[in-house]
């Protein structure tokens, strides 16, 4: 394949702009880049994947019965700490796969992940600024962007490109969170029962995990849309769950500054100071709900 491996090369970020105006996906603080913001998305998704287990491999197995051929090449746009990667890699043992993320931090815990699992031969990080240029991948079998075409600043041109970088009958994957996780009982025994909705209702209004239905963008820049299929993996029970909503609700509770009422606020920080024996650390009522939506789309 060829690519061009950037992740050695230093940071190459350019701008840190939030164009959208808003935290995406687990909620991204641009001017934090890189250690503050960057690394508690990073811990956000390797909790998300301690909890959910190997949900990716659910989403990789689908787009394997829907590829034309045993994909050689794959690039995971947007690789994050690499969930998408390895389930990939597993997924499609001829494969090497390009791990596309602007973000060194990211690309570095996606490094020793494909170690750990023994992959780190076939997933080649990339680091690369989508916003800024396509990097230097052609004929690719199968692209697949998790939870990051909605943070590019042009995602129709960045699907233009990825027509442009697949093979004749390429399959392109685009996976967007339908919600964001949930973990709380709708009463969690203090305060007005449905605080989580309320929070993600104010979240919502502060643009949080904003996508639109990629069918349409997908089918203007050339795809045939193949299939679409939502993925409602299920939690692990166990701590797990409690640490990744912790960590979560955290991340959360500082956006809601303003945006929740007084006593909304106070019964979030209760349940996350641990020290209280209802808080979020200590109680045996957490889950953790998810749901994600899937777009498989061909270059005819
Ligand atoms: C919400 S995370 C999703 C990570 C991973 N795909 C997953 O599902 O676990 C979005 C990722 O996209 C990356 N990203 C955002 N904008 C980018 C850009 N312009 N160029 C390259 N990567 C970008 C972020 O650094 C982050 O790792």
């Amino acid at each position: 394949m060829t690519t061009q491996h950037h992740h050695d090369s230093g940071h190459r970020q350019g701008h840190t702009h939030d164009r959208h105006g808003h935290g995406h996906g687990h909620g991204n603080d641009h001017s934090h880049e890189d250690h503050g913001g960057k690394a508690g998305v990073a811990e956000l998704l390797e909790l998300e994947a301690a909890a959910l287990g190997p949900y990716s491999d659910e989403i990789a197995d689908w787009a394997a019965g829907l590829a034309a051929a045993a994909p050689r090449t794959i690039v995971d746009l947007g690789a994050g700490t690499g969930a998408g990667s390895i389930a990939l890699a597993r997924r499609f043992p001829s494969a090497e796969v390009a791990a596309v993320d602007n973000s060194p931090h990211m690309l570095g815990r996606l490094s020793e992940a494909a170690d750990r699992h023994g992959l780190g031969g076939r997933i080649h990080p990339l680091q690369a600024d989508l916003d800024e240029d396509w990097p230097d991948i052609r004929e690719a079998g199968l692209i697949w962007a998790a939870s990051s075409l909605h943070e590019v600043a042009e995602p129709d041109r960045i699907l233009a490109d990825a027509f442009s970088a697949l093979a004749s009958n390429g399959l392109l994957v685009a996976i967007e969170m339908d919600t964001l996780p949930r973990f709380l009982p709708r009463d969690v025994g203090l305060g007005e029962p449905g605080l989580e909705l309320r929070c993600h209702e104010a979240l919502a209004r502060a643009g949080w995990n904003a996508h639109p239905d990629w069918r349409e963008p997908l089918e203007r820049a050339g795809f045939r849309v193949a299939a679409q299929r939502s993925f409602t993996p299920e939690a692990r029970p166990g701590e797990a769950a409690g640490r990744y909503a912790h960590a979560f609700l955290t991340r959360i509770r500082r956006a809601l500054d303003g945006e929740l009422s007084a006593a909304d606020r106070r019964t979030l920080d209760h349940l996350l100071d641990a020290g209280n024996p209802d808080a979020l650390a200590n109680r045996g009522d957490l889950a953790v709900r998810v749901s994600r939506t899937a777009w498989a789309a061909r270059r005819p």
